[in-house]
């Protein structure tokens, strides 16, 4: 390690709270890579872990963003900004659930708003019981480490928030024994990220929708990593054919910027009355006009028909190294979010990867998980197979 990453490790280390375990300082980003202090270039497979979706330094988010820097950063909720309201216009479009939006800054803040909405909705008939998976995640505040049904990120911090039932993903029959008389919602990832790339099966979608409807329950779907065009529709739920009550988005939604939205549909729309919820950068001006960018690009660039079909070839590369390799097992996802399973620790491929150039992120204990730009071409996709293969051939052998 060079002296110039040390140092920034080094410093970091000394007055930041010891939360992550970084190992690289990134000096800069121009569309699927990033560049360390050190003048060393990788590809970023991670994406910043769902963010740059349309590539780091896209022309159109940057001038966008220095446009409205230029105007007024901040503009307080007791007023209004244009740039929050086209946004909302654009969500609202693009969803076409009909409803309204509510602006924050991240995941974990656009679920816990979600959750509150849900339980005002059903304060009147004392419902506030959010049925959520084994396996997901949705954030850190501790509404939604409760939602989170995984020990990991639970441990510590007892007591955890009431009001959370545990069902298994992918399996009717668990979610309709975790509904009672207090149920209000059922809350889920189209696709669960963190917990291993599992996309829901579309049984699984129309029937979570079938139960909601059986039982005046909200259906709630969390969109905060699978939602901004990754699985080749702006929301991975639009893919099966049926619509939420509500859902949430952030990350690749601001293109680096922080901001987080909660969309709902009519029937949800006017639950949060004036003061009931609130947050100060909700709709925080410059946030919303590098929103509008992402978007602009994602439509013009067709970035959501080259996720499906990158994603294809990207799927039947990985395939090939399933084949030969008896170590991985599977192949899994939609579109540019895919899991490559493997029986061992899928961080030690991870760690392989980065010495060849390549970052990657783990889903679980024993899951690669690619989320590259959806940007990405042919020529890049070859050249990162190629630095798969490598680093596969030293972990396991030709
Ligand atoms: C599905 C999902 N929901 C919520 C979150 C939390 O988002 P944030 O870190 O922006 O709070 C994440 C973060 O990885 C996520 O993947």
């Amino acid at each position: 390690m060079s002296n110039k990453t040390k140092d920034i490790l080094d410093r970091g280390k000394a007055v930041m709270m010891p939360t992550y375990n970084p190992s690289i300082a990134i000096a800069s980003g121009k569309g699927l890579t990033v560049r360390d202090v050190d003048g060393r270039m990788y590809y970023d497979f991670t994406s910043g872990i769902g963010v740059q979706s349309v590539g780091y330094g896209d022309k159109r988010v940057v001038e966008a963003i220095q446009k409205q820097a230029a105007a007024f950063t901040h503009c307080s909720n007791l007023y209004i900004n244009e740039p929050e309201v086209a946004l909302a216009e654009k969500l609202v479009k693009i969803s076409g659930l009909g409803g309204k939006v509510f602006f924050c800054n991240s995941g974990a803040e656009a679920n816990e708003a979600a959750i509150k909405l849900a339980r005002k909705w059903g304060a009147a008939e004392g419902r506030y019981e959010v049925v959520t998976f084994r396996q997901s995640f949705h954030g850190r505040t501790l509404a939604t480490v409760a939602a989170t049904a995984q020990a990991w990120c639970q441990e510590g911090y007892n007591p955890l928030p009431v009001g959370f039932a545990y069902a298994d993903y992918n399996d009717l029959e668990s979610v309709k024994a975790a509904v009672n008389g207090k149920t209000v919602a059922i809350m889920l990832e189209a696709v669960q990220g963190e917990g291993g790339i599992t996309p829901a099966t579309n049984e699984f979608m129309r029937g979570i929708r079938k139960i909601c409807d059986e039982n005046n329950l909200l259906m709630i779907v969390d969109e905060v990593q699978s939602g901004i065009g990754r699985t080749g529709t702006w929301f991975a739920w639009q893919g099966y054919g049926v619509a939420p009550d509500l859902f949430t988005c952030a990350k690749a939604l601001g293109g680096g910027i922080p901001i987080g939205a909660l969309i709902s549909n009519a029937k949800t729309a006017d639950v949060f009355t004036p003061g009931a919820h609130a947050s100060t950068f909700g709709g925080n001006p410059v946030a919303a006009a590098a929103a509008l960018a992402v978007i602009d690009a994602i439509e013009s660039d067709g970035l959501m028909e080259n996720a499906l079909r990158i994603g294809e070839l990207f799927r039947e590369g990985l395939q090939a190294f399933v084949d030969k390799y008896d170590a991985l097992l599977e192949v899994r996802g939609k579109g540019l979010m895919l899991g490559l399973v493997c029986e061992g620790p899928a961080k030690d491929l991870v760690a392989a990867f980065k010495e060849l150039g390549l970052l990657a992120l783990t889903a679980g204990e024993h899951v690669v998980r690619f989320l590259p730009p959806l940007t990405l071409g042919e020529g890049d996709l070859e050249d990162v197979i190629d630095m798969i293969s490598d680093a596969l051939s030293g972990v396991y052998g030709d």
